[in-house]
């Protein structure tokens, strides 16, 4: 079914041109590693619906994590660009945290936002295994949960938010985060926007009214950027707008360790669920990293053309979006090279404690899985990111037996 779906989508017109994808298509987003390897495994670039070109050879995407020619800052068309931060929240937002910044503001900001997460790190990670022990525990046992929406959103907020030194309710906090990822999407709707300027405006309150309480805490992202805010003394900023970078950084690093952290542990379970029950391995981290490598959470990452340029023959004006498939780099790629957390200066700043969130959650719930059902398993619509929904999970109680049955 899946192969007709591909053949109708990826269908030539007259001009044997192939038909712009959709990266917000549920099917897309499901199978998109083998469609990586078949149907566009000869192309180099693809047009989408959304406007700009999909990049997808590995040896490319390596390249243009190092080449100056590619920008992060939103160009001067979009809503996000800076000359729009009068206007909107989302602008001034995008302004302030490492994915839509460039050198020299980024090297600032990075180095500022690493130091202060790297501070807390060895000694918060030493305590993830215990507090997915106590999450698991407290998780009813006998009743169908949902893998992601239920546990292992619970575990991935409660995380980073003692990370971060913040306490927010989830429904407020899942506003905000969806409206942080919303930025890294190409910006159609004005109502959407609308909303999407909102939330970032509430999350600012929210976060700001925390910041304030965390001055005198020692071991809380919040404290450590205050520890470290000498080093954005270059960037001449007020108070004011100081207290607004802490809280946009805030709300970036609660955003990755929600939606691409929850996601991965839902997709982990389902590849160690998926061996029959007595060939299934010990859940390690090079299971881990294997899973998220072939099920990579954030598809697709934003760059701006420079300069006017041709990729494999496609125009690209300056100005306009080229995306870059780290699914289909990982698809395709034949060497180690992992590209789910992004390479070079933009690195993911996370990814060692994304990986040790996802790991001790799944070793956890492992021990206890009596069965996973993935019946109604479907993707969320939201561009450029694979994050499953409606798949269920039931824990055996404590004396029950363990049949772990994926069905
Ligand atoms: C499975 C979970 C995660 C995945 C798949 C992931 C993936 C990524 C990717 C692909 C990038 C973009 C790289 C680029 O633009 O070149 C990125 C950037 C970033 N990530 Fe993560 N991430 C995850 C979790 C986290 C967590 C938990 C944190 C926070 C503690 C985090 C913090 C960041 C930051 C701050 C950046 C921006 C770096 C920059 O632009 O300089 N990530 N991540």
């Amino acid at each position: 079914m899946f192969g007709q779906w591909v053949r109708r989508k990826l269908g030539k017109n007259a001009e044997n041109s192939i038909l712009p994808l959709d990266l917000t298509a549920p099917e897309m987003i499901e199978d998109f590693a083998s469609l990586a390897t078949t149907e566009l495994a000869q192309m180099s670039v693809c047009p989408l619906t959304n406007g700009g070109q999909l990049m997808l050879d590995p040896q490319d995407l390596k390249a243009a994590f190092s080449q100056k020619n590619y920008s992060n800052q939103p160009s001067r068309f979009s809503a996000l660009a800076p000359h729009n931060s009068s206007k909107y929240v989302a602008a001034q937002v995008a302004a302030n945290i490492p994915p839509f910044l460039d050198a020299p503001r980024h090297t600032v900001v990075r180095k500022w936002l690493s130091k202060a997460i790297f501070a807390n790190l060895t000694d918060f990670r030493s305590k993830i295994p215990q507090a997915a022990q106590l999450y698991v525990s407290d998780l009813p046992r006998d009743e169908p949960l949902l893998l992601v929406e239920t546990v292992a959103r619970g575990f991935a907020i409660q995380t980073i938010c003692d990370f971060v030194g913040v306490e927010l309710e989830q429904a407020d906090l899942k506003r905000y985060t969806a409206a942080m990822f919303k930025l890294f999407a190409p910006i159609h709707d004005a109502e959407e926007f609308a909303r999407t300027n909102h939330a970032l405006a509430a999350s600012r309150e929210a976060l700001r009214a925390q910041l304030v309480q965390a001055s005198d805490q020692k071991t809380s992202l919040f404290s450590t950027m205050n520890q470290f805010a000498d080093l954005l003394e270059g960037l001449s900023l007020t108070e004011d707008e100081k207290q607004l970078m802490f809280c946009d950084n805030a709300l970036l690093v609660l955003a990755d360790g929600v939606e691409n952290v929850e996601a991965a542990i839902g997709e982990v379970l389902l590849k160690w669920a998926e061996a029959p029950e007595n060939e299934r391995t010990e859940i390690t981290e090079s299971f881990v990293r294997d899973a998220i490598h072939s099920a990579t959470p954030g598809q697709t990452i934003a760059r701006i053309a420079t300069n006017d340029m041709h990729l494999a023959g496609v125009k690209c004006p300056a100005g306009s979006p080229v995306f870059l498939s780290l699914a289909s780099a990982n698809a395709r790629s034949t060497d180690a090279i992992d590209f789910s957390f992004g390479l070079g200066r933009h690195r993911c700043i996370g990814e060692g404690l994304a990986i040790s969130v996802i790991l001790a959650c799944c070793q956890e719930i492992a021990k206890h899985t009596k069965r996973i059902d993935t019946s109604n398993l479907r993707f969320e619509p939201v561009f450029g990111h694979r994050w499953m929904r409606d798949t269920t999970i039931e824990l055996a109680n404590a004396q029950g037996s363990k049949e772990s049955v994926k069905q």
